[in-house]
């Protein structure tokens, strides 16, 4: 098992956001995190790396590869983070530094855990991997020239340059259109065929059907379904489910 999550409680101060969460992700495996707005879908990706803000409590396991990561020192997880799990954040804006052209934005991800030699190819290769054709191009860009759904582009590949076991995707595809959408899903459906996994947060069970192996669906901080893919769209049982798979 690549990422085993057991009895996670967090608390933002007095606020209980998550209750109990157990989840896994297999090697080679694509599971989706569905759930209304504020159920608590970031705060989960934000636990597993080590990206919760100040105040906030949390309480439970999250093993990695077999090792436990809850307490790990900042130093710990920016050696983990990038290399072994990366973060496709929600808002690719405020993620872009405006003043680095997104070429060296990208390298820089690279360099942090590897020697730099062929950083500009890898990083070129990263961006046209994440659906950029005009690669060298869009390199020499700065972040404010770029589309919502570029920057989202870019994103992703920042996030897949040192090939990580594990990329947290949270609504990587909610700028693009169909065909773009399509091409990223792709792009973690090649992951799992090299043995690694995605955990994707999406509202969207169109998304869900093209690239999920299982779901689970969270409400109020707690995961009221899950199962795998085709048993989930056969027979949902909670009503949120139900309504969401209406909605397609
Ligand atoms: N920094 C914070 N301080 C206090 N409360 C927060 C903070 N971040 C999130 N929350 C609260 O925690 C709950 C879960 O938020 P979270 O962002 O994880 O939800 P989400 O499922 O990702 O929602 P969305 O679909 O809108 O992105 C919400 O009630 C939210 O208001
Ligand atoms: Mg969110």
């Amino acid at each position: 098992m690549l990422l085993e999550v057991s009895g996670l409680n967090l608390w933002y101060g007095e606020k209980q956001v998550l209750r109990g969460v157990n989840l896994y992700v297999n090697k080679g495996e694509v599971l989706c995190l569905v759930g209304e707005s504020g159920s608590g879908k970031t705060s989960i990706l934000y636990s597993i790396v080590g990206l919760l803000p100040e105040g906030a409590r949390l309480e439970g396991s999250i093993r990695f590869l077999g090792r436990e990561l809850l307490g790990l020192s900042e130093k710990e997880y920016r050696k983990l983070r990038g290399r072994h799990i990366s973060l496709v954040f929600q808002e690719p804006s405020v993620y872009l530094d405006p003043l680095f052209k997104v070429g060296s934005q990208v390298e820089e991800a690279y360099r942090a855990h590897y020697r730099g030699g062929m950083a500009k190819d890898i990083a070129i290769q990263a961006l046209k991997k994440a659906g950029i054709q005009d690669a060298e191009r869009i390199y020499n860009s700065y972040p404010h020239h770029l589309s919502g759904g570029l920057k989202q582009r870019v994103c992703i590949a920042i996030a897949t340059v040192c090939n990580p076991e594990l990329v947290l995707a949270d609504e990587p595809t909610t700028a693009l259109d169909v065909s773009l959408q399509s091409r990223i899903l792709k792009l973690f459906r090649d992951m799992k065929g090299e043995g690694r996994s995605v955990l994707l947060v999406t509202h969207d069970f169109g998304v869900v059907a093209e690239v999920a192996d299982r779901v689970m669906v969270l409400k109020d901080g707690q995961v009221v379904e899950e199962g795998y893919t085709t048993d989930i769209f056969d027979n949902p049982r909670h009503p949120y489910t139900q309504e969401l798979l209406r909605a397609i």
